[in-house]
């Protein structure tokens, strides 16, 4: 496609875009006809994936955006309005994830672990929110968890409860932003079929945890992708501040 062509296509931007969730994320957004910015903590990874998807640059483009730092949030934002339009959608994707028993949890990992997933979501609703609110429109999706509902299985405390103040945040900034054009959900997978599990998890002890899923199988992450691509649409404006469960039915409400 010609930088011309490209012109007229939607800009997502998603966090953690170098690897995993958020790269399948970034891959279908982009398949869906948007211009996505693939941002990481790690830069050049997420120049790397970019340059998988569009060698030309023309509608994929990688971004260095630590989540911890706000500055990066605006820079992004700037670079992207500059270089091609104010994006229509956000995927707050990044996260560490970390398993550490509770009683062993040091306060800096506690804190860590917080301001990477929960206060860099809400500097990327914060940001990005605003900018969208300005320009009347746009859709915020935010990766919360099972585990922020039932307390987690295998992953740990702080990141259990990160993702439970995700699914609240959500809830704020949807309010806030909902008479100006601008929706915000959460998606709250149980655990998917990605490399992040299988590193985290034993291969015996995910054996016996898959057998416990009521669908007897791990989430397919490119499922995940697709209702992110979905909650983005124009269409879904009726849809916000709702967390979608896809959790094999380990959690029902
Ligand atoms: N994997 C699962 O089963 C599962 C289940 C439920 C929810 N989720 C959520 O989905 C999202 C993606 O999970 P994943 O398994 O792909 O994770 P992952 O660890 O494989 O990838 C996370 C990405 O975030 C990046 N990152 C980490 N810290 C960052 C920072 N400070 N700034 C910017 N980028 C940073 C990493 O470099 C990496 O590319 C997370 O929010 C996670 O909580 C995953």
């Amino acid at each position: 496609m010609s930088d011309a062509d490209a012109t007229a296509l939607p800009v997502a931007l998603v966090t953690g875009a170098a690897a995993g969730l958020g790269r399948h994320i970034a891959e279908e957004l982009h398949a869906a006809g948007y211009r996505v910015a693939l941002s990481d903590r790690d830069g050049e990874a997420a120049q790397r994936a970019a340059a998988e998807l569009d060698p030309s640059g023309a509608t994929a483009c990688g971004l260095a955006l630590d989540v911890l730092q706000r500055g990066h949030f605006e820079a992004a934002l700037d670079r992207l309005r500059n270089a091609w339009a104010v994006p229509q959608v956000l995927v707050n994707n990044a996260a560490l994830t970390l398993t550490t028993p509770v009683m062993q949890i040091t306060p800096e990992e506690f804190s860590q672990v917080l301001d990477i997933n929960l206060r860099g979501t809400f500097l990327g609703c914060q940001v990005l929110g605003q900018a969208m609110a300005e320009a009347g429109f746009g859709r915020i999706v935010n990766l919360a968890s099972l585990a922020g509902q039932n307390g987690g299985t295998a992953s740990g405390a702080h990141y259990a409860s990160s993702k439970a103040g995700i699914l609240t945040l959500t809830k704020i900034f949807a309010r806030e932003l909902a008479s100006r054009g601008v929706t915000v959900n959460a998606v709250a997978p149980g655990p998917l079929e990605l490399p992040s599990v299988r590193a985290a998890v034993p291969a015996e002890r995910l054996e016996q945890l898959t057998k416990q899923i009521p669908v007897q199988r791990l989430g397919n992450p490119r499922f995940i992708a697709r209702l992110v691509v979905l909650l983005a649409s124009a269409e879904a404006d009726s849809a916000t501040g709702a967390a979608w469960d896809v959790n094999g039915g380990i959690f029902m409400r």
